[in-house]
């Protein structure tokens, strides 16, 4: 099995490894399509866990089901890489989001169970999804991320005809934006640092205007686009940084919302009076819930949602180092990459 691992900062190997096989109650699927996604930038930035697979975010074809009677060799399918006990009070409301142990086995983000960047993955039978026939493998892949942008929105408590900022035009941000619109945003303004990225967020129309993070007038710019010139009713973070979270508390309205979605590994400060003094509501937003996931696959296959206008490029696994590089490079206009890990076997049939 060829597979993509971290070997040190900023630094991937393509290498062999012996292929995964199927186990009662695990679906074996061949993946098709596997996203980079920002969450994985933050482990190839810091180089650990060395060995790790990542490719959290993945579509592909049954090879075995584990024995399952819902799933049968071929079938098209997706999957929520988490691992939730079922068990504790979280599991029990339906929040497996934030079971303690939902990341622990997460494909992707675990040791034990690799990614998509390894061409196969081996899923639990209860977090994996059939894949409808009008749906896309590179759909398929996009399931994961936008799942995240939506509840983020879910979160955020957006009502018709609010006023909302999203921070970091990311595949997270736009997403985030898009929803947003979605759910009846009047207004929705997109703040990045990369100018690329950034007229993206208004060419793709999940933005209706976009702003330079940089840009030492962006405070007056950006109040004079809100209803009372005091701030915006939602605003989401999709950057997770100081200067991100920052912004986001200096541009949400008093009591307004303000929904945290960019993670980072450090800690980050941010200007707490402000915060306080507006009373506003801060919440986090992690991941999705099962209901969530499926409704995207709903409005992916009702055709209520386009998630593959988002994709800029698919690569194989010998790309998929210098993917990173582009996604990270601060002037790229690329946000998803998706990786086609099986594609050289492809060729080999071919030749
Ligand atoms: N909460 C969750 O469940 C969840 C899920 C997936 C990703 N994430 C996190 O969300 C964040 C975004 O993910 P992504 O894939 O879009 O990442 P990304 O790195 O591609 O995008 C982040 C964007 O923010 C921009 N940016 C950085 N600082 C800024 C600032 N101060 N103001 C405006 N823009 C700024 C960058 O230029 C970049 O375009 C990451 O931190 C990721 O780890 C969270
Ligand atoms: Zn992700
Ligand atoms: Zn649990």
């Amino acid at each position: 099995m060829k597979c993509v691992a971290i070997a040190g900062p900023k630094k991937l190997v393509v290498e062999s490894r012996e292929a995964l096989v199927g186990k009662p109650g695990y679906i074996l699927i061949d993946v098709i399509k596997a996203g980079i996604c920002g969450s994985d930038i933050h482990y190839w930035v810091s180089g650990e866990p060395k060995g790790l697979v990542m490719g959290h975010e993945f579509s592909g074809i049954v090879i075995d089901n584990g024995g399952s009677k819902k799933f049968k060799e071929g079938d098209r399918v997706t999957a929520l890489p988490i691992s939730p006990c079922l068990k504790c009070n979280e599991c029990r409301s339906g929040n497996v989001q934030i079971c303690e142990h939902t990341w622990e086995d997460a494909i992707g983000l675990s040791l034990k169970y690799p990614g998509g960047f390894g061409g196969r993955v081996l899923v639990r039978e209860d977090m994996v999804r059939h894949l409808p026939d009008n749906v896309t493998f590179e759909t398929g892949a996009m399931i994961e991320p936008a799942a995240v942008a939506l509840r983020a929105v879910n979160i955020s408590n957006v009502k018709k005809g609010d006023r909302a900022l999203v921070i970091g035009g990311g595949i997270i941000g736009l997403l985030t934006a898009y929803f947003l619109k979605l759910r009846g945003a009047s207004y929705v303004a997109v703040s990045e640092a990369n100018p690329a990225r950034g007229e993206k967020s208004v060419k793709l129309g999940v933005a209706d205007e976009w702003f330079n993070a940089l840009d030492p007038k962006l405070p007056e710019k950006l109040f004079a686009k809100t209803e009372c010139g005091n701030g915006f009713d939602v605003v989401a973070d999709c950057c997770g940084n100081s200067p991100a979270l920052t912004s986001g508390i200096v541009f949400t309205r008093p009591n307004g919302n303000l929904v945290m979605v960019g993670i980072s590994l450090g800690n980050v400060s941010v200007p707490l009076v402000s915060a306080v003094m507006k009373e506003i509501n801060i919440k986090g937003s992690i991941a999705y819930k099962p209901i969530e996931f499926d409704a995207v696959i709903k409005l992916a296959s009702d055709k209520k949602i386009n998630l593959e206008k988002f994709v800029d490029d698919i690569v194989t696994l010998e790309d998929v180092q210098h993917s990173f590089e582009r996604l990270t490079s601060g002037s790229d206009s690329a946000v998803k990459i998706l990786v086609d890990p099986n594609k050289h076997k492809i060729i080999e049939l071919k030749d």
